[in-house]
């Protein structure tokens, strides 16, 4: 049986808290349990750079970080990159342009 592991952390200035199975990846957590699909899954393995988010100010990749290894840190999600939601941020613009959506 999994053990399972509650991790407490920031996601574009929300405080979230997940039970996940130990090895659940931060990329599984933000898409299955936050409903924040804009950090994709292409690759799955770290090569693609398609779920790129910012943890504590560095950039990651979310489908190698995994779940457990969150405690108290801050995720910012492409979801969160506009500073006061109404507009797109250049990189979000970036995003669509470039066929990130698909
Ligand atoms: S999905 Fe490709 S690097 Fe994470």
């Amino acid at each position: 049986m999994a053990a399972i592991v509650t991790v407490k952390f920031t996601v574009n200035g929300a405080a979230v808290q997940t039970e996940s199975t130990r090895g659940k990846t931060l990329l599984t957590v933000l898409r299955e349990e936050l409903g924040l699909s804009g950090t994709r899954n292409g690759c799955g393995v770290g090569q693609c750079g398609s779920c790129t988010v910012i943890v504590d100010g560095a950039v990651r990749r979310a489908c190698t970080v995994r779940s457990e290894d969150l405690g108290d840190t801050r995720i910012e999600t492409i979801e969160g990159v506009s500073p006061d939601g109404t507009a797109l941020h250049p990189v979000q613009h970036a995003f669509i342009d470039e066929g990130g959506l698909h």
